[in-house]
């Protein structure tokens, strides 16, 4: 068994977390988060100088929670550490790597950096005590605010090479990407940011069929998303609404709506992206993956659309941005013997936009 701490600091949320990991098993034994999203909802979304100050504010108090509830007294206790190196906001990723290369270095330690979707990608396996509804190829979805991507992953995550993302990738969105897609049309309707959860919330008193909203690409034979025509619709739609002065009695109306093009739209996606790559499970990871809709949906039609076994999502505090998916991830490289050491671990950088 390996004990693992995580850093995450991409964006807005600052994360530390520790993991213990073994055959088969990986066993969160801590996770504490620090949101931000109160911080930059007056802006309407985040602002990366003040995501970089806050996380330089609050990244240490983090570590120490964490290590602490999971019943070390300082990081000379675990194994190897893991951060978020890549992508994201430089400044905010710098604090996090910073931090965990001085813990590393000091306590010769291990360093693992790990890409953030890789990150997302190990939440599926955070704390699952049994894999036998996993099966190869599987279809993996990550549905974020920062991506909607799809890819067709051939076996477990023990095996998964380095560029394992890129290699898999079979479907990405053409704009915005799906949680994007949430926050926007959240905004033109009053929400305040980001507005996924309350689209989420408000949909449950609507009707979902009141307004024909467009489904991105549906008649296409791409695996690709494209969502800007919706955010399109629904600012026609609100101003029209606005005028007439019934703006306001038809938001739940307007929420489910919204909501149900985005999931219809990601549902079909994943229904062709199955047939052509052969994919008899499905993963659903990304702040998205909380949406009771797209959940509710997933879970009712699994078999209709030809999957093998019932769709698997992380836990719900495992699909926004933490700590513990990464220091999965890290666990599973570090497994793999990947990893910086010693002063070579010193030249770790934060990269914004990577190529892989
Ligand atoms: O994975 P995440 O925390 O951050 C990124 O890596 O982007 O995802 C955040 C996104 C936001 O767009 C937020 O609105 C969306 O996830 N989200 C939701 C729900 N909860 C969070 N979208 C729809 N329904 C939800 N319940
Ligand atoms: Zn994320």
């Amino acid at each position: 068994m390996k004990t693992l701490l995580g850093i995450e600091s991409s964006c807005d949320e600052c994360s530390a977390a520790v993991v213990r990991y073994g055959p088969e098993r990986l066993d969160v034994l801590s996770v504490s988060t620090f949101s931000q999203i109160r911080i930059h909802r007056p802006y309407g979304g985040v602002v990366p100088e003040i995501a970089s100050r806050n996380h330089l504010e609050t990244v240490n108090h983090m570590i120490e929670q964490a290590l602490k509830s999971a019943g070390f007294s300082s990081a000379e206790a675990v194994d190897a550490i893991a951060v978020t190196n890549r992508p994201g906001l430089v400044g905010a990723l710098l604090v996090g790597v910073s931090a965990a290369k001085a813990l590393a270095y000091a306590h010769e330690k291990p360093l693992i950096p790990v890409h953030h979707l890789e990150g997302h990608a190990a939440s599926v396996f955070l704390d699952r005590v049994d894999r036998s509804d996993l099966l190869f190829p599987l279809l993996l979805a990550i549905v974020s605010g920062g991506h909607s991507n799809l890819y067709c992953v051939p076996g477990p995550p023990e095996l998964w090479p380095p560029d394992f993302l890129n290699r898999s990738l079979v479907g990405r969105s053409r704009d915005d990407a799906a949680g994007e897609a949430f926050d926007k049309t959240a905004k033109l309707l009053g929400f305040p940011y980001p507005g996924g959860k309350e689209i989420d919330e408000t949909a449950q008193k609507g009707n979902p069929k009141a307004f024909e909203f467009p489904r991105a690409l549906p008649q296409k034979a791409t695996l690709d998303f494209s969502f800007s025509g919706l955010k399109t619709a629904v600012a026609l739609t609100a101003e029209k609404l606005k005028t007439a002065g019934i703006l306001e009695k038809n938001i739940p109306d307007l929420c489910a709506s919204i909501q149900e093009a985005i999931v219809d739209a990601l549902l079909i996606k994943i229904g062709l992206a199955a047939k052509i790559h052969g994919c008899r499970s499905l993963a659903v990871v990304g702040g998205v993956a909380a949406n009771s809709r797209l959940r509710g949906r997933l879970s009712a039609e699994w078999e209709k659309i030809g999957f093998e076994s019932p769709p698997i999502f992380p836990q719900l505090k495992y699909c926004t941005d933490n700590a513990a998916m990464i220091a999965g991830a890290g666990a599973f490289r570090l497994a793999q013997g990947k990893f910086l050491r010693g002063k070579e671990l010193l030249t770790l950088n934060a990269i914004a936009n990577p190529e892989t």
